[in-house]
């Protein structure tokens, strides 16, 4: 196909004002708006382009997920969210992000088992959760700890190996729940629980949670069910902020346990991963129907910083496809476990009322994954503080799959952005004894 180009007028100011053209190549996808290439821009005219927040910037090509925001369409290796959330498993996701298709049998069980025979930490990595204090935040703990793995798997820190990376991705995705649990447990006071090869992916998580060791831990199928397609609906979604972050620590040659901790840094603020716990704590704080107005036009004024937690999304401007699935299992879970949350009741209204209001209309924000997925883990059992760890636990997948594609990349270069400089010229120094 011949190659296409765009025109742009470029404003000159300096020394004389005029208008250049420039053609710049325009790169296409399988789906999805095309890309401006600009590499070339500072080369040949000494100008950068200028995009905080990346609004209008793709950062690397992949083809692990797609998601096209108007439609509101989730696609990993090219198959929706949906029919991945309702037929496959966790460990099927994380193989199909890994390696582009979707394993036979025989290459899910070997795979199943290579993890399942990793889930256990280096004796010596326990005694690090000893020095944290037992109220530290649990993803505090896991960024601490997932980091500290380089420190003991030196067998897998050499990027430029393919067999020490896929060495790193195993043990990443069974090592990331056990911590996460013994994170969970400690914070308690409880003793922690060794992973069980016999149980899955899903259930071992949930044995490590809230298993005791003093009596044998059933696990609910309904349960387990639920905490898998969780991970699921977590596993992976393109260039968000902690996985940029993954591939920008990773740019640099950085090891991959280090920048999973990246990623997870990344991830725990607010405004991305930690949004869940937020929604939680925002929902009680609402407190009743009848306050829902209040806390609506909270959201909508300029002068008030708060947010309807659970609301809105960078790229999503229709429903986000994960909260759609979540809304619904949510029902079936509180159903099966018998629970009458009112707060889900609250969260329905709340989501009634914001897709009624004009402002949330007219600026297209929908409730997102983080909006039902608090709901569900606190019907699981699963205490508020560690809503952001169970998200991480999920996206390990899909950090792991895109640090893999970027190493993998030929046009991969370290993470360098420039910037538009507005501050102080040359200055002279003045010694502190003349200021
Ligand atoms: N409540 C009220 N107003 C909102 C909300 C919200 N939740 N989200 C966005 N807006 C408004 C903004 O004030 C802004 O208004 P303006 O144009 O009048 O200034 C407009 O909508 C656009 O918002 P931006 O912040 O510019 O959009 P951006 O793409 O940068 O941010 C984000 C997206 C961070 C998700 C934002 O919607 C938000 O803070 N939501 C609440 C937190 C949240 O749920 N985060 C989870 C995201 S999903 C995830 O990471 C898994």
């Amino acid at each position: 196909m011949a190659q296409e180009f765009i025109g742009i007028d470029e404003m000159v100011n300096n020394p004389q004002p005029e208008t250049k053209s420039l053609r710049l190549p325009v790169l296409k996808g399988t789906l999805g708006p095309s890309v401006v290439d600009v590499r070339d821009l500072y080369k040949s005219k000494k100008i950068f382009t200028y995009d905080p927040g990346y609004t209008s910037t793709a950062s690397c090509t992949s083809k692990i997920t797609f998601i096209d925001g108007e439609q509101g369409q989730l696609l990993h290796r090219g198959y929706s969210i949906e029919e991945l959330a309702s037929q496959s498993t966790y460990l099927e996701v994380a193989y199909l992000l890994f390696n582009g298709e979707l394993p036979t049998k025989d290459e899910y069980a070997a795979f199943e088992k290579e993890i399942t025979y990793h889930t256990l930490l280096h004796e010596q990595v326990i005694h690090f959760f000893r020095g944290f204090r037992r109220d530290a935040h649990p993803v505090a703990v896991m960024i601490g700890v997932v980091g500290a793995l380089s420190s003991f798997y030196h067998d897998s820190l050499d990027i430029q190996d393919k067999a020490q990376r896929d060495l790193a991705s195993l043990r990443l995705l069974a090592k990331v729940p056990t911590i996460a649990a013994m994170a969970f447990r400690y914070s308690q006071g409880h003793p922690f629980m060794y992973p069980q090869n016999n149980l899955s992916y899903a259930g071992n998580f949930l044995h490590m949670l809230f298993g005791y060791p003093t009596e044998s831990y059933e696990v609910d199928p309904v349960i387990e069910r639920a905490m898998d397609q969780l991970l699921i609906l977590h596993a992976d979604h393109e260039q968000n902020a902690s996985t940029s972050t993954v591939r920008m620590a990773g740019s640099s040659g950085a090891n991959p346990f280090a920048c999973l901790a990246a990623g997870m840094a990344s991830l725990w603020g607010p405004a991305h991963g930690g949004a869940n716990e937020a929604v939680l704590y925002m929902l009680h704080e609402i407190g009743d129907k009848s306050q829902i107005p209040k806390y609506i036009e909270k959201a909508k004024s300029k002068k008030d910083p708060f947010r309807l937690m659970g609301f809105g999304h960078r790229v999503y401007k229709n429903y986000d496809p994960r909260a759609a699935v979540l809304r619904e299992s949510c029902h079936k879970v509180l159903e099966v476990l018998g629970i009458d949350d009112p707060l889900l009741e609250l969260a329905l209204e709340l989501e009634k009322m914001a897709l009624e209001d004009e402002y949330f209309l007219e600026k297209k924000l929908f409730p997102n994954v983080d909006f039902y997925s608090g709901l569900i883990f606190k019907a699981l059992g699963i205490p508020t503080p560690m809503f952001t760890a169970l998200f991480a636990v999920g996206r390990t997948a899909g950090w792991i799959a895109q640090w893999r594609e970027m190493l993998e990349d030929p046009e991969t270069k370290i993470g360098r952005p420039r910037q538009l400089y507005k501050g102080e010229k040359l200055r002279t120094y003045v010694p502190i004894v003349k200021r």
